[in-house]
């Protein structure tokens, strides 16, 4: 009966420790690498490595705004066990020993691949059975809008106040959209509709005016979301981080004030149930620090309401919305 007790005891000291450590957003152990990718997606590779994603795995280290933010923070080590690596690089274990191998990856948005790598493209079983089986084991589909969109939206809303309000790092990426940040050194879209496996075409392809138009509206109500996780965070609105930027608390709620004025204005041109209802519930928060509980229960239902939106709309009708999406950020990859 004791040996009980102290069992769960330990068990339970372990976990509040092991929740205290910074843990990559990949699991190490289940990562294959963009390597193993290379064979069949080398245009998405060439399309990668021309990215800042791909980049930022020589060019952080070097970077003095990098050092300075981890002075502060009092980071050693940024590729190694530190809050870094949750969103600049994909670390592996390989056997005992784990290790940052690239900057973003294919992974950091499709998945770790270990239990789908094999199956994802079987000619042997339809491409019904192929998806099937790879997303029950990870794969994160394009097909899947919200689930390959929120990806974006994990790193680049920043929801960690220190590396903010002690390290002077952005509190987001200013002027995010999923639409223009997707289309432009993102973009990789080569794929054609061969069965009964595609196949690799040569052309980087813009997405069409309907995926585009999708594309923004999920970006703004998944902004949102996280936007107001991020203020759920916020426990301060005085501190001064360093390089003269507001508090971390003060620029995340502004930045929801704003969305839900962009939103309010969007849903005047398409005009659906889901938009409205998710206005409703944004309604009902108070943008203030130490709030968590009320802004995480707004998160959850704009999070329902927002997986709805995009399975139950193509684009089609949004046609008014054309004129606000920004153009594609950054440079294209053209092979
Ligand atoms: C939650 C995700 C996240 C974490 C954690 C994170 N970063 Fe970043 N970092 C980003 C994103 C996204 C950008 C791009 C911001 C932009 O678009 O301006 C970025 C940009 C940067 C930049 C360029 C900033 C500038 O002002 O030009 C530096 C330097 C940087 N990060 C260093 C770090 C260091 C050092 C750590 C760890 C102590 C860290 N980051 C942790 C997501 C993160
Ligand atoms: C930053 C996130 C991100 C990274 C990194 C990324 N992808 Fe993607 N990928 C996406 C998104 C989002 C889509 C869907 C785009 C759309 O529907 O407009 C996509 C689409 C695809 C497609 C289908 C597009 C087509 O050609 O039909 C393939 C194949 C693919 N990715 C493979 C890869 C490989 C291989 C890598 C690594 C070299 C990679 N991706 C890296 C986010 C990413
Ligand atoms: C694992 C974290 C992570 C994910 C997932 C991620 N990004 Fe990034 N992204 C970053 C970081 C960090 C940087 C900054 C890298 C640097 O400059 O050192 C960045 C940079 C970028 C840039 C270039 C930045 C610039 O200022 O021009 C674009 C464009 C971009 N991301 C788009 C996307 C899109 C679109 C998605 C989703 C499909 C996405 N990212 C998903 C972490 C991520
Ligand atoms: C041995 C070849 C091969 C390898 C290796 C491979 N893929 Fe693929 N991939 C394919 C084929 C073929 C398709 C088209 C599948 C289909 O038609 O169902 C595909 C499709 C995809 C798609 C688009 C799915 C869709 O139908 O929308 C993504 C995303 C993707 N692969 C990501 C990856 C990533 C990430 C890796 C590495 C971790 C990888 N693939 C490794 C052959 C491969």
């Amino acid at each position: 009966m004791r040996n009980a007790v102290l069992i769960t005891f330990v068990l339970l000291v372990m976990c509040i420790a092991s929740g205290n450590a910074q843990k990559p957003r990949l699991d190490p152990a289940h990562v294959m690498g963009a390597n193993s990718c290379t064979e069949c997606h080398g245009k998405e590779i060439d399309a990668w490595r021309a990215s800042r994603h791909f980049a930022t795995f020589k060019t952080l280290e070097d970077s003095d705004k990098a050092n300075e933010i981890a002075d502060l923070l009092e980071v050693d080590d940024l590729t190694s066990d530190s809050l870094c690596v949750e969103c600049h690089f994909v670390l592996q274990k390989k056997g005992s020993k784990t290790s940052a191998i690239s900057g973003i990856s294919c992974e950091s948005c499709h998945g770790a691949a270990r239990d789908w790598i094999k199956e994802h493209n079987k000619e042997k079983i339809s491409r019904e059975q192929r998806k099937e089986i790879s997303e029950k084991a990870g794969m994160i589909y394009p097909g899947n809008l919200y689930a390959v969109a929120r990806n974006c939206f994990d790193c680049h809303i920043i929801k960690h106040e220190e590396l903010v309000n002690k390290g002077g790092h952005p509190a987001f990426s200013k002027d995010f959209d999923l639409s223009g940040w997707l289309q432009g050194e993102v973009r990789h879209n080569f794929m054609t509709d061969a069965v009964p496996v595609k196949k690799s075409g040569t052309e980087n392809r813009e997405a069409s005016p309907e995926r585009r138009r999708m594309l923004f509206m999920m970006g703004q109500l998944l902004s949102l979301e996280y936007s107001l996780r991020a203020v759920g965070k916020a426990t301060t609105a005085k501190a001064k981080p360093p390089g003269g930027a507001k508090a971390f608390g003060i620029q995340q709620a502004l930045r929801a004030h704003a969305l839900k004025g962009n939103i309010a204005k969007l849903n005047k041109q398409v005009n659906t149930a889901e938009v409205t209802a998710i206005l409703e519930v944004v309604d009902t928060v108070v943008l203030k620090t130490k709030n968590e509980a009320q802004l995480v229960a707004a998160a959850d239902k704009i999070s329902v309401l927002t997986k709805k939106f995009a399975i139950s709309h193509d684009g089609s009708k949004f046609a008014a919305i054309d004129n606000l999406i920004p153009k594609p950020h950054g440079k294209t990859f053209i092979p």
